[in-house]
């Protein structure tokens, strides 16, 4: 058997798995939800969400990893023999790509958006506001399915180099630059003239905006930051050192996220704030308010293009680990077979995501239920796909492993593993169950 490729280092391995879990959900959509449900309070309990239940349930997936040294469907054969727990790792892979499908069209409108700006394109005209050139991209049928195309291709390249020389050289490069130029960006915004009201808006708990509604959007967007329930933090963890410390890992993976994901509403708020737009535009905040508002300052285009490159790669990051988990459960222990599969698989992936390309424009009329293919693709995986996998998999690490054994793979401090042990066993299956229930319900 070839030996299996591991990352570096731990340095290596965190910045893969922050990779993935800083993507759209930290920067697009983080904003808008807090935009649209009153702001700091909303932020508070995403915090919270994150703390108790989505971390606890992202160190049990590096646990099964690390132990299982295999891909996700492997690891739980051989942790659970004889078991159908492996049936986890199949809805995992199923998911990923289901939501590989449709990341990637957002992924497709970062490009095209980028594109423009660099061509001194993205401007509004008397005729065109923001709002009807973001739908006269996103309904330009052409357009939309060589963007996402094109964000295969990039996709594609990155995994097909392997671990090391892939994934973990991209995201040793694109996680540092998101850090610096997000503060720059930060600070741009922070200096401009009524940008405090912005702060206040973010920073200023006013808990009367709080209500079930807003407690459920923040747990479902705690787990979908943090990339749990689908087996990815199960498969990157099989690619790391029996040694390494997981819980320290999973907690700076999800500081940096929060970080992030805070900064991303320090880019935006503030201008939104002092050029007087309004915070709850939802989905189109970044694409119909931001080139809005950078228009009106000073070297704007310029910072909207970094603000859209960092966009591009802190999803291409994410991207990135949706296709390995899928590629790592057919390449198995034969790595001759990585670069054949990443293709044939990039394409089979990218082929099911055309129709949620296509969804805004030339199939709306496609509606399953009252959604577009896109709105069921995302409820599909989001409200079903990934709340059973963690819950699942809580309740794998929860029960199945002995208390021994979690304690072992664990090597914390016996009050972290507390914690960690009742929010795995008690709090997060329930909180799970909620969202679950009330997603499909309600
Ligand atoms: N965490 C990623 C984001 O926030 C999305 C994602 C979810 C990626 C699940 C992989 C798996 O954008």
């Amino acid at each position: 058997m070839a030996q299996r490729e591991h990352f570096s280092n731990k340095l290596g391995f965190m910045l893969a798995a922050a990779g993935s879990a800083v993507g759209l959900g930290a920067i697009w959509k983080f904003p808008y939800m807090a935009g649209s449900n009153g702001g700091s309070a909303f932020i508070i309990l995403f915090i919270l969400c994150m703390i108790l239940i989505s971390l606890p349930v992202l160190i049990a997936e590096f646990m099964i990893g690390r132990r299982g040294q295999a891909d996700a469907i492997t690891s739980f054969k051989q942790q659970a023999p004889g078991t159908p727990w492996y049936l986890v790792g199949y809805l995992g892979t199923i998911t990923s790509a289901l939501i590989l499908s449709f990341y990637s069209v957002v992924g497709g409108w970062i490009l095209s958006y980028l594109v423009r700006a660099l061509l001194f394109q993205l401007k509004s005209t008397e005729s065109t506001s923001y709002d009807t050139l973001f739908q006269s991209i996103i309904q330009n049928p052409w357009e939309m399915i060589i963007a996402q195309g094109a964000f295969f291709l990039i996709t594609i390249f990155i995994v097909q180099a392997g671990i090391k020389s892939g994934i973990e050289k991209a995201s040793k490069i694109i996680m540092p630059a998101l850090f610096i130029f997000f503060v720059i960006l930060a600070i741009r915004s922070l200096t401009l003239p009524g940008a405090m009201e912005g702060v206040r808006f973010m920073f200023v708990p006013d808990f009367s905006k709080i209500t079930g509604e807003t407690v459920l959007l923040a747990l479902g967007q705690a787990f979908f930051t943090l990339s749990v329930g689908i087996s990815i933090m199960i498969t990157y963890a099989s690619y790391l050192g029996k040694n390494e410390n997981i819980a320290g890992t999973g907690v700076n993976v999800a500081l940096m996220n929060v970080f992030i994901s805070i900064l991303a509403g320090l880019v935006i708020f503030p201008a939104v704030f002092a050029l007087g737009f309004k915070t709850d535009e939802g989905p189109g905040l970044v694409f119909v308010i931001l080139p809005a508002v950078f228009e009106q300052i000073p070297l704007g285009n310029f910072f909207l293009i970094i603000f859209f490159i960092l966009l591009l790669f802190a999803t291409l990051t994410s991207a990135m680990s949706l296709l390995e988990m899928v590629v790592s459960v057919v390449v198995k222990d034969r790595p001759k077979r990585r670069v054949r599969v990443t293709w044939l698989l990039g394409l089979f992936i990218f082929m099911i995501g055309i129709p949620s390309a296509l969804s805004e424009g030339v199939l709306s009329h496609i509606r399953i239920g009252s959604q577009s293919i896109f709105g069921f693709m995302e409820f599909l995986t989001n409200n079903i796909g990934m709340p059973i996998g963690a819950l699942l998999i809580s309740l794998f690490v929860g029960y199945y492993y002995t208390t021994n054994e979690s304690k072992t793979e664990l090597q914390t401090k016996p009050f972290f593993y507390t914690m960690w042990i009742v929010s795995i066993r008690f709090l997060a299956p329930i909180a799970i169950l909620i969202i679950f229930i009330a997603g499909i319900f309600f």
